[in-house]
């Protein structure tokens, strides 16, 4: 039974990914030229890749997915929003590179897809939009094979707690919104709903631990991999903070885990 609040999702996801390809933020053409989508965090942490198998978690229309089939993984990305995939599967064909995407809500993922993974992969943008924690660890455990190296480099869960206004910590009951600006086109208002949860770090790291994976690294970055307002400023490893300079709490951070 899929689940409601996600099927809302995967609505708002199909109206917004149109957009996001055609948006000089996400490089979709450059991509096609050659360029790598990956950023300096998630090389440095997963290293050399080449024959390794990938599973890319809520890939959207796959230019992560690809940046990593370039660098010679064999990769498989997952997305709930049928037009994601769709745009993916169109990416992979016009970049020339072999890649498999399947629709599915990561927590219904267990039986859709086959197998075991070197390395589970999710970044920028992602757990927010999981109802349940403690389902989506299980789905990563499930999927690594032992010895398998988990990633996600994503927004730090402390950073809606100094959004204007502020969103509890520790917040169960998830956000609701419609008519938000998309976060690439800010002139276009979101017109299906968006629902997004909160979830503590200890949340995240326990439901890896209860899974069967050891934390190796976490790390914290007054960065963010996105501009949040206009006037943030780039900088030279391509993430963003305000202009005012680093923020004296936690934008972003990254983990990486390894199943046991
Ligand atoms: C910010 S995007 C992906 C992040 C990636 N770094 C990017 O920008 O292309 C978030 C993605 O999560 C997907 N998503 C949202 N809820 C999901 C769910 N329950 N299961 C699988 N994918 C989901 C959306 O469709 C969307 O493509």
């Amino acid at each position: 039974m899929p689940h409601p609040d996600h099927e809302k999702n995967r609505a708002a996801w199909n109206e917004m990914v149109g957009i996001h390809y055609d948006h000089p933020d996400y490089r979709t053409k450059e991509f096609l030229e050659g360029h790598s989508k990956l950023m300096p965090i998630e090389r440095s942490a997963l290293g050399d890749v080449r024959g390794k198998t990938l599973l890319h978690l809520m890939c959207q229309f796959g230019l992560d997915t690809l940046s990593w089939a370039r660098e010679g993984a064999i990769v498989t990305g997952v997305d709930i929003s049928d037009e994601s995939i769709r745009r993916a599967e169109q990416l992979a064909r016009e970049a020339k590179l072999s890649a498999m995407f399947v629709r599915s809500d990561v927590l219904d993922l267990i039986g859709v897809i086959d197998g075991q993974f070197d390395i589970v992969f999710q970044s920028y943008g992602t757990y927010m939009w999981i109802s349940d924690i403690q389902k989506w660890g299980k789905v990563v455990g499930h999927y690594l094979k032992p010895g398998g190296v988990f990633f996600i480099a994503d927004t730090h869960p402390a950073r809606p707690m100094f959004y204007d206004p502020p969103i509890s910590y520790f917040a169960t009951s998830p956000d609701r919104a419609t008519g938000v600006p998309d976060y690439c086109d800010r002139d276009y208002k979101i017109k299906n709903e968006l629902v997004e949860w909160q979830h503590p770090l200890s949340e995240i790291i326990n439901s890896l631990i209860d899974a069967g994976l050891t934390i190796e690294h976490l790390g914290e970055y007054n960065k963010m991999y996105y501009a949040e307002e206009s006037d943030w400023v780039r900088g030279s490893d391509g993430y963003w903070t305000p202009p005012s300079g680093p923020t004296p709490y936690p934008l972003m951070f990254s983990l990486k885990a390894r199943k046991r």
